[in-house]
């Protein structure tokens, strides 16, 4: 969906395709209504609706108004929420659920009146608008009658009379850009996955590399992964016929003063292996290279923003499957920092190619900061649901200005604690560590316990994003349907704060 400023939105609101044009109007009192973009009429309609009480005034709501005898074709109020609930998160929410009156009035073309909207709020609702518009359609034929509803492609914010349409726009550029890479993130974990294996990981990466200046990829194959040791790595891919890669994406602009690291959990099929998943909900597992797809987003959208950090990115991608060569339960690999793992549950695989991963990137960047994503364990889903993805880590303030992201993003995040107590739940019985812990003890803490052994001293934060990666209900710019894109427009903020200096 084309997201555009207009200053004269008379242009729009004249001649025959007017009668196609909604007008959305985002309000937190009747006071707010627009009688330059709205008929006399509709202002009159709207404000009685909102003074009778239509509208609940509590949480955002959007409700359509088809005008058909004026000359635009319908209204949207948009309730954003009012006093301390008009937060950029509500306003989000508010805005994608007047992209869902626009789509079910199947209305092509809209106008919002943006004069009740501050330029950040502008891009907040930007964001919501373009979240929503979201689907994933590349396997539907083109007879489907779903697909052939008229839908919303074009969407003007009117700059009021007035106020200085750069400061606008620069905003609504940027929330733009970011949720486009949310979005983008969202197609890598929604294509099925025999559509995207390890290599098409990889190729992603790499056109990445070639669009963006100032980045490079680098891709490390089975007979590369051998000669370095990344067994860990190497053990998880032995069951599928696709080779596992290690994917390094990097964009260093001239003039960063921070180097930071982003590693994410390239599942790109989870069977459990050997230790099987039950069948019920097997197919979600293609999700599990979530972690994979914002942290490539997330630099894919850094350096379209041209934001002046140095990013790298490692991202350790293979299949769980579970072929004649798959790795074993008991299993013993000795990983890239020399730690020997008893694989005693080949389904705990996220943190085997993580381990890899996290210790070749400090060893070889040496970033100032680590931060890896990943969908790692049901029983981060068990403890906080689908609301908040779990942070642990070993710098709390790195893990506070991740939380801070979040909060501003609505990607939230709920800390859990990581002792060195912890660390004896994975003690090995013959190898250094066990890739489990006891059965139905904390279980998330166990996967980042594990992690924290291959992070060196480099200030670190895992992100168990196993619950918020997709199927998440009741967020209405997220759809229970898709994935979400989970990480990338927090590690966005989180990369700006850096860049500003925060
Ligand atoms: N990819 C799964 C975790 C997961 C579960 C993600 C549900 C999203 C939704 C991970 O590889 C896994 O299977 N973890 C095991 C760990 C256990 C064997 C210690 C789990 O959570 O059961
Ligand atoms: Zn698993
Ligand atoms: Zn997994």
């Amino acid at each position: 969906m084309l997201i555009t400023i207009t200053e004269h939105p008379d242009e729009w609101l004249s001649g025959r395709e007017a009668r196609n044009t909604w007008i959305l109007q985002p309000f937190m009192s009747a006071q707010d209504v627009d009688e330059t973009l709205l008929s006399r009429t509709q202002s009159q309609a709207l404000r009685a609706m909102i003074d009778s009480g239509l509208f609940s005034g509590r949480k955002p709501e959007a409700r359509a108004l088809p005008t058909p005898l004026e000359r635009t074709g319908g209204i949207v109020g948009v309730f954003t929420g009012k006093g301390k609930h008009r937060t950029a998160d509500n306003i989000r929410r508010a805005a994608a659920l007047a992209y869902k009156s626009l789509e079910d009035h199947q209305v092509r073309r809209a106008i919002v009146a943006t004069g009740s909207l501050r330029d950040q709020e502008a891009a907040a609702f930007t964001e919501g608008l373009i979240l929503a518009s979201y689907r994933f359609d590349p396997y539907k034929s083109k007879e489907n009658p779903d697909e052939r509803k008229p839908r919303p492609e074009q969407v003007a914010l009117a700059v009021p009379a007035g106020r200085n349409r750069k400061n606008l726009e620069t905003a609504v550029t940027r929330a733009a850009v970011i949720a486009e890479g949310a979005n983008a993130a969202r197609r890598l974990g929604d294509t099925a996955a025999n559509d995207l294996p390890p290599r098409a990981l990889a190729a992603f990466a790499r056109g990445i590399a070639e669009k963006f200046p100032h980045c490079a990829c680098e891709i490390f194959e089975r007979d590369a992964l051998e000669k370095m040791g990344m067994n860990a790595l190497l053990g998880v891919g032995k069951g599928s016929s696709e080779p596992p890669v290690l994917i390094l994406l990097t964009y260093r602009p001239p003039k960063a003063k921070r180097h930071v690291a982003i590693v994410g959990k390239g599942v790109c099929f989870d069977s459990g292996g050997i230790s099987l998943k039950p069948p019920q909900s097997m197919h979600e597992m293609k999700y599990d290279m979530s972690g994979a797809g914002a942290a490539l987003c997330a630099l894919m959208t850094a350096a379209e923003l041209r934001l002046p950090v140095h990013i790298t990115v490692a991202v350790p991608a293979a299949e769980n499957k579970t072929g004649s060569a798959a790795q074993t339960p008991g299993d013993i690999v000795r990983a890239y920092n020399g730690k020997t793992i008893e694989v005693h549950n080949t389904d705990a695989e996220g943190r085997l190619l993580l381990a890899d991963a996290l210790a070749y990137t400090v060893k070889r960047f040496k970033p100032e900061c680590l931060v890896d994503l990943a969908t790692l364990t049901g029983a981060c889903v068990v403890a906080l649901g689908h609301h908040a993805a779990g942070i642990l880590g070993t710098d709390q303030r790195l893990i506070n200005a991740l939380i801070a992201a979040g909060e501003a993003t609505g990607e939230r995040l709920w800390q859990l604690p990581l002792w060195e107590e912890h660390d004896e739940l994975i003690r090995g019985e013959h190898a250094d560590i066990n890739n489990v812990g006891p059965a139905r003890e904390a279980g998330t803490i166990v996967g980042a316990a594990f992690l924290k052994q291959f992070t060196g001293k480099t200030p670190w934060a895992h992100l168990d994003i196993a619950g918020t990666a997709y199927g998440v209900k009741k967020v209405p710019y997220w759809n229970a349907k898709y994935a979400t894109g989970f990480g990338v427009r927090l590690l966005v903020q989180w990369l700006s704060d850096l860049a500003s200096g925060k």
